[in-house]
């Protein structure tokens, strides 16, 4: 098929990358000139396992394209899908100024039936009011379909291969068989399609990452409250997720939630509620509580030191979860900004895998360093930020002489406690009783 996409972001490039390799057409259009340069030369400017190699491929192989301008992609598209970021402004609410300036190039160059697919996350109604928009403006046959995508950073090439599920919001059955033509390879897989309204489709997206930054609010407010009680919060979660109404997923207590969608999407779920005048007092629970927990892993860390000042403290992980270099609203990256406004002449030594090129451009003031060694060296505490597995295969002893105190606050709880301690650390994590 002859598919475009606009927007090479995480999403749009997902998008792309799987489409070109499965024998589809793909032209990707994106308005940075740099990005898209860069792309042209095949270097993916974010890190995502296997994407890079994928995108390199269909750029030989001639199935994937990018460019800036859309009139041409979209003349000669089946199927458009819309990746472009729809990112929180001030209010929260989502702003989707990119969306309409894409719907507005569609809207100019449409020349026969095509599916217009919205794959980023918008406020229920978008759809609809898509539709009308080009109605209004277009005199040719075409369908608006809302098909939200559920792309976890760090593994998005896998989710999109082997989704839990396909949302199809979708009302012409001439859409649907698009729709079913193009994602073949997943429904051959059994993949469950769930055919459904524009609107209920939008509405499953935010109710799918609400419920989830639900799950992890949930399990750290019962950390805290372990912590209160010299209770184990690993043994009480896997207590509440072997009930199969409950399931163990997402119950992974932490610094927090962050990344470009949970947080976004709460918030722009509470707005659409104000809006709707429906009251939803979770949702505002769920973005409290979320930022008590951050303030939490600051004030235990400051207890756990005596006060902040004159502090030297190294940090290991600042991506907002494992497996990415994204920072955006990085749990990490807000614990160090209030850890640096609370105490004065504090050092802190950072080091990620992969995220200290972005962390260097929100946080200045932190002094990276190239291995997780470097960040030990005469600290009075390691703080352990991201769940990253390569942290597991560090030499604490080696680590330990680096120390100036043998600490650890291991805000994701993945070190082994007792292994640690018996090399003589003083070992803390979240809601494990220390
Ligand atoms: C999310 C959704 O999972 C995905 O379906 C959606 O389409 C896009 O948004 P992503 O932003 O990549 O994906 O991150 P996710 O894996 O959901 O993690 C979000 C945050 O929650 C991270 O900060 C992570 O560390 C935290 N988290 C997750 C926990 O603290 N505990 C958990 O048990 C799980």
């Amino acid at each position: 098929m002859k598919i475009t996409v606009f927007g090479a972001g995480y999403v749009g490039l997902v998008v792309s990358a799987f489409f070109s390799e499965n024998g589809h057409d793909v032209v990707c259009v994106e308005k940075n000139k740099e990005k898209v340069e860069s792309l042209k030369r095949g270097r993916v400017p974010i890190y995502e396992p296997g994407l890079e190699e994928m995108v390199l491929k269909s750029l030989s192989k001639g199935t994937l394209e990018f460019v800036v301008e859309g009139a041409e992609a979209v003349k000669k598209a089946e199927i458009i899908f819309i990746c472009v970021g729809t990112p929180s402004n001030q209010e929260g609410s989502a702003d989707l100024t990119a969306v309409w300036e894409v719907l507005d190039e569609i809207s100019q160059n449409l020349n026969g039936y095509k599916v217009i697919v919205l794959k980023g996350t918008v406020p229920v109604g978008t759809g609809d009011a898509a539709l009308a928009y080009l109605k209004e403006k277009a005199k040719v046959d075409f369908d608006v379909v809302s098909n939200p995508e559920f792309l976890r950073e760090g593994s998005s090439l896998y989710d999109f291969t082997n989704p839990s599920r396909l949302i199809i919001g979708a009302q012409s059955e001439r859409a649907i068989e698009v729709m079913k033509k193009v994602y073949a390879v997943q429904l051959e897989k059994g993949v469950p399609a769930l055919l459904t309204d524009r609107k209920s489709a939008e509405l499953i997206k935010y109710a799918s990452n609400t419920f989830l930054a639900l799950k992890i609010s949930f399990v750290n407010s019962l950390a805290r409250l372990c912590e209160a009680f010299k209770a184990n919060v690993e043994d009480v979660k896997r207590g509440l997720g072997l009930d199969p109404r409950i399931g163990p997923n997402f119950l992974n207590p932490g610094p927090g939630f962050g990344g470009s969608c949970l947080p976004k999407d709460v918030r722009a779920l509470t707005k659409t509620c104000e809006e709707a005048n429906v009251p939803f007092p979770l949702l505002k629970a769920i973005i409290d509580s979320n930022s008590l927990q951050k303030e939490f892993v600051v004030q235990k860390l400051k207890k756990i030191l005596g006060g902040f000042r004159g502090k030297r403290i190294g940090v290991w992980g600042l991506a907002f979860k494992a497996g990415t270099d994204d920072v955006r609203e990085s749990p990490a990256i807000d614990i160090l900004e209030r850890i640096l406004i609370e105490g004065e002449e504090i050092n802190i030594r950072a080091y990620d895998p992969h995220a200290m090129e972005n962390s260097r451009k929100v946080l200045p003031e932190v002094e990276y360093v190239s291995n997780p060694y470097l960040a030990c060296e005469e600290v009075d505490i390691l703080l352990i930020l991201t769940e990253w597995k390569e942290f597991r295969e560090v030499d604490f002893s080696r680590a330990k002489e680096m120390m100036s105190s043998p600490r650890i606050f291991d805000t994701r709880n993945i070190l082994p406690r007792n292994e640690l301690e018996s090399l003589g650390f003083s070992y803390f994590g979240l809601g494990r009783a220390k």
